[in-house]
């Protein structure tokens, strides 16, 4: 089991008033504090333009953890406080780190601990703060020094190489922790060691016996009083650049040993993937509004943010060669599900009421595994029936919140479920006239319900390759 316990650290959050921190970085924290899983030493320093002193930064932790918690444990969460300072400061402000370089000195009573810097702010102030942490020394040879930096990196593969390369101007790539979230789920996970562990599973994942794969990750929520970041980025950019093709790549990367290799395998995976050819691009991608978007507090009337997307991919690998991949998501949808769905080629002869084998990989909603075959219903004619074998999928051992886990590994020094600035860029390449392609004002945006299952046009779109959603 890994454990913080033995390595003192400082763990600097920048934007730690923002949405992040407060649904998923602080109750991450707290859970990381009640599993006993952080060291005796340890400060938690918020860092951001609001101003704050101590007690308001702790208040708001407080309420976010009671916030996300069903129940709280009031000793470890007084005891979790403690740990917690804040830093009022602008991005841009060399003297403001260099306030904090002298406030971490002093809290770290002089040790050579663990730093940990997470970015969990607009791309556009990066650079100031990269540049800012070494101007300080924050980023010093005494301390260990992670860089954390969310997802997205960048808006496209342009702005994405500039900030790598202020990044790596400034950082080792040792010290630097490009985090997806998604990486950090168990369930995400599983789905290579499911692969992994079941050979009976990597026999039957090939091209011969697989007719198309539906990768999707639908939400019920919206935009969550994130428009500011939402109205650039759109569904498009927030996950399939990201969530989506991660767990496209763990799918279909090759097995391989644990470290530096394994993340080469999930980028081998990754540059495998392109776009079919096609006359038009709308014959890969559609994109979706859900009707009143425009209402939201901070999008502008007229806004053409899609919050739906669906592309069609394929694969070069040898063994998944020709098999489409169709990933789709999008917000206020009928239901919360990330589903890896196989359909595999359809039997020789086709009776009545029979239908093709599936195996539906749930990783979240009703977590779960299904295999969907078929079974004779009885009579003096061959007729059939589905016949459904299914289990849940849940974490029953060491189970913790996606941020808390990555943050374990970061302090650790582990960098396998981070991702790499290569597989980054392979998902940008790929992305990117796709991307072009729906920023353009004359490509269409389809409206749908809330609550829907998306555009009705949706259906259309992948019924031209004969095919319809498995759900
Ligand atoms: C984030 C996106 O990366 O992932 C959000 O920015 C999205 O828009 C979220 O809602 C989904 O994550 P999860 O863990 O709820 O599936």
């Amino acid at each position: 089991m890994l454990t913080a316990a033995d390595t003192p650290f400082s763990f600097i959050l920048f934007g730690a008033s923002g949405h992040l921190a407060t649904i998923k970085i602080y109750p991450a924290l707290y859970v990381l504090a009640l599993k006993k899983r952080l060291p005796k030493d340890y400060v938690i320093v918020g860092y951001a333009r609001t101003e704050m002193d101590d007690m308001a930064f702790r208040k708001m932790v407080e309420e976010s953890v009671r916030k996300d918690m069903s129940e709280v444990n009031e000793k470890v969460l007084t005891d979790l406080l403690k740990h917690m300072h804040y830093v009022h400061g602008q991005y841009m402000e060399a003297k403001d780190f260099t306030a904090l370089a002298k406030a971490l000195e002093q809290w770290e009573k002089g040790g050579s601990w663990v730093r940990l810097a997470y970015l969990s702010i607009p791309p556009t102030v990066f650079t100031a703060v990269f540049q800012n942490l070494c101007k300080a020394g924050i980023h010093n040879k005494k301390n260990l020094f992670r860089c954390i930096v969310e997802k997205p990196v960048g808006h496209d593969l342009g702005s994405f190489e500039e900030i790598r390369h202020q990044l790596t101007d400034c950082f080792d790539e040792k010290e630097i922790f490009l985090l997806d979230h998604y990486l950090g789920k168990e369930a995400v996970r599983n789905i290579y060691y499911l692969r992994a562990s079941n050979p009976v599973l990597e026999r039957v994942f090939k091209n011969t016996l697989i007719h198309h794969v539906e990768v999707t990750a639908s939400e019920p929520a919206g935009i969550a009083g994130r428009a500011g970041y939402y109205e650039h980025t759109g569904a498009f950019r927030d996950m399939f650049q990201s969530h989506l093709l991660e767990m496209c790549s763990l799918l279909t990367m090759r097995q391989i040993e644990e470290g530096e290799s394994f993340r080469e395998s999930r980028q081998n995976a990754l540059e495998q993937f392109y776009l079919p050819p096609a006359g038009d691009l709308d014959e890969i991608v559609l994109q979706g509004q859900y009707e009143g978007y425009e209402k939201e507090e901070g999008i502008a009337k007229g806004s053409k943010t899609n919050t739906y997307a669906t592309l069609k991919l394929l694969s070069r690998s040898s063994r998944w060669q020709g098999v489409p991949f169709y990933l789709r998501s999008g917000k206020k949808l009928a239901k919360k599900e990330t589903r890896i769905s196989i359909q595999f080629q359809p039997p020789s002869v086709i009776w009545k009421g029979s239908t093709p084998n599936r195996l539906d990989i749930i990783l979240q909603g009703e977590a779960g595994m299904r295999l969907h075959l078929q079974t004779k219903i009885g009579g003096s004619e061959p007729e059939f029936r589905p016949l459904i074998m299914e289990d849940p999928l849940v974490c029953l051992g060491d189970c913790l919140p996606e941020h808390g886990l990555l943050l374990l590994e970061a302090i650790d020094g582990r960098q396998q479920w981070f991702l790499r600035f290569n597989e980054v860029q392979a998902s940008w390449r790929l992305l990117d006239p796709i991307q072009a392609h729906l920023d353009r004002p004359d490509t269409h945006l389809y409206r749908y319900k809330p609550g829907s299952k998306g555009p009705m046009e949706a259906e259309g779109w992948i019924a031209r390759d004969a095919t319809r959603w498995l759900s």
